[in-house]
Parts: structure tokens; C-alpha cells; sequence
């Protein structure tokens, strides 16, 4: 809201914006549960393990959709960006020096790309083994264990990148990914 006259002060400029919304945190969290049961069941009980499987795999379809046509920073187009631009990005945390974004910066863009496969990816593999064509097919078993082990690899740099970000910001992802706000001023 502006004063009136032709200064055009901001008097009341909100200090928090809605960054993640109700679904991109549904997802997220979901994600979080469902891959983890997924896990943890693997060895012990089939169904859960199956079901939670699909249920992360359904997730994955539904982000996916919602990259193309959701809110602002949980489309596609706000966070995809380049190897290139991406490296640069790298290089910048290397030097103390990235800038701060508000909706997720290249290396965390290109991390969410890499998730969202190996999540499908491991999800498709272990749908596979239950078909006719593939059921007890022994590479088919150690490809499915193979990715889930690649999401498990990828899961513990996003944490560590996450973590990282926090610091180095000074505040918290991982309460914005709960509440969907963030700190608009750097
Ligand atoms: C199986 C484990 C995990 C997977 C597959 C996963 C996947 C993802 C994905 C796909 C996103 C992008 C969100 C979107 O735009 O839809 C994301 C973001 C995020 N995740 Fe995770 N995540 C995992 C575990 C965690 C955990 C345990 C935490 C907390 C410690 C966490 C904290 C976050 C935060 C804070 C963001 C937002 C990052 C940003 O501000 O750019 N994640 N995660
Ligand atoms: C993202 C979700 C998933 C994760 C993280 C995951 C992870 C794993 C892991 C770690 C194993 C153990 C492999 C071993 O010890 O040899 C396994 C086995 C298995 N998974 Fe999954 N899985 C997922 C989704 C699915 C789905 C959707 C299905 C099918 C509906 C499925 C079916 C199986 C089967 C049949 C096995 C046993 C393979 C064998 O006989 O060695 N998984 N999974």
C-alpha cells in the first residue's frame, strides 16, 4: 500500500511471502513419508512397501502436473535452469558469495529434477517386478534396489543442501516448507 501524493512511500510492504503452497508442501511431506515407509518396509512387509511405493510414484505424477500449471515458484520455469547456470551456482557457494532466492535456486532446482526421477524411476522399477515380464527377473531386482539406493544417496545431499542454505541465509527451510512463508528481504 502506497501513501497518497506522488512520493509513493511503502508504509505497510509485508515482511513474509507465501512461497510454498498447501500442495507443494502436501507433496513434499507425503514424499518424505511415503518414500520413508517405502524404505523401511522393503525387506519385511510386501504390501505396505508396495503400496507406500505407488503412493510416492502418484505423488511424483501429481508434482510433475503441478510444475506446469501450478503457483508461481512451484512451476517448472520459476527454478529449471541451465548445467551451466547451475555450476555457476556451485561455484558461487564455493566462494561464500551465492545469492539468496525466494522459491528454490539452481543447485536445489536441478536437485528437486533429480528427486522427482529417482523417485519415479524406483517407483517404475518396483511396479515392473510385480508384471509377468519381470516378476523375479534378477536385474530387474538389482536395478529397483540400485535407484532406491541412488534416492536415499540424493535425499541425504538435498538434507545436507537444505541445511546448508539455512545457515548460510540465516533462516528456516524447513519451517517454510511447513508453513509455505518466507522472509522477503535478504
Ligand atoms: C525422501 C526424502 C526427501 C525427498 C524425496 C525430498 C524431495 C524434495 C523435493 C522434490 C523438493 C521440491 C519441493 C517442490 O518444489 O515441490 C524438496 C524441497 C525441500 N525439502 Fe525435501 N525431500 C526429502 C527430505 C527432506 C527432509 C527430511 C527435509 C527436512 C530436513 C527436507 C526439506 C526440504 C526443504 C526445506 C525444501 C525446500 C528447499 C528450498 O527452499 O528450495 N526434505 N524436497
Ligand atoms: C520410491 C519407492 C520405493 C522404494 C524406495 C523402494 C525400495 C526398495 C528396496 C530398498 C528394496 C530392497 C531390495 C533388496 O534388498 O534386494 C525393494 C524391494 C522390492 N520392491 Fe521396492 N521400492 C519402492 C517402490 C516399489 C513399488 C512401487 C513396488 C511395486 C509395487 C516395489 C516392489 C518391490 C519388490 C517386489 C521388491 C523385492 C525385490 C526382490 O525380490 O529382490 N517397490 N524396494
Amino acid at each position: 500500500m502506497s501513501s497518497a501524493g506522488g512520493g509513493g512511500r511503502r508504509v505497510s510492504t509485508p515482511s513474509l511471502i507465501r512461497v510454498w503452497d498447501p500442495l507443494v508442501r502436501f507433496f513434499h511431506w507425503g514424499l518424505v513419508l511415503s518414500i520413508g515407509v517405502s524404505w523401511l518396509s522393503a525387506n519385511s512387509l510386501e504390501d505396505l512397501h508396495n503400496s507406500t511405493g505407488y503412493a510416492a510414484g502418484a505423488l511424483v505424477g501429481a508434482r510433475a502436473a503441478w510444475g506446469l500449471v501450478g503457483s508461481r515458484y512451484a512451476r517448472f520455469s520459476d527454478f529449471v535452469r541451465s548445467p551451466r547456470t547451475v555450476l555457476a551456482y556451485l561455484a558461487d557457494i564455493g566462494r561464500g558469495q551465492e545469492a539468496r532466492y525466494i522459491g528454490h535456486n539452481p543447485a536445489g532446482g536441478a536437485m528437486v529434477i533429480c528427486l522427482l526421477l529417482a523417485t519415479a524411476a524406483t517407483a517404475l522399477t518396483g511396479w515392473l517386478l510385480t508384471t509377468d515380464s519381470f516378476w523375479g527377473v534378477r536385474w530387474m531386482q538389482h536395478l529397483h534396489d540400485l535407484l532406491a539406493h541412488v534416492l536415499l544417496l540424493l535425499a541425504g545431499i538435498h538434507i545436507g543442501g537444505v541445511m546448508l542454505a539455512s545457515f548460510r541465509h540465516r533462516e528456516n527451510l524447513v519451517g517454510a516448507m511447513i508453513f509455505g512463508r518466507k522472509r522477503r528481504e535478504d
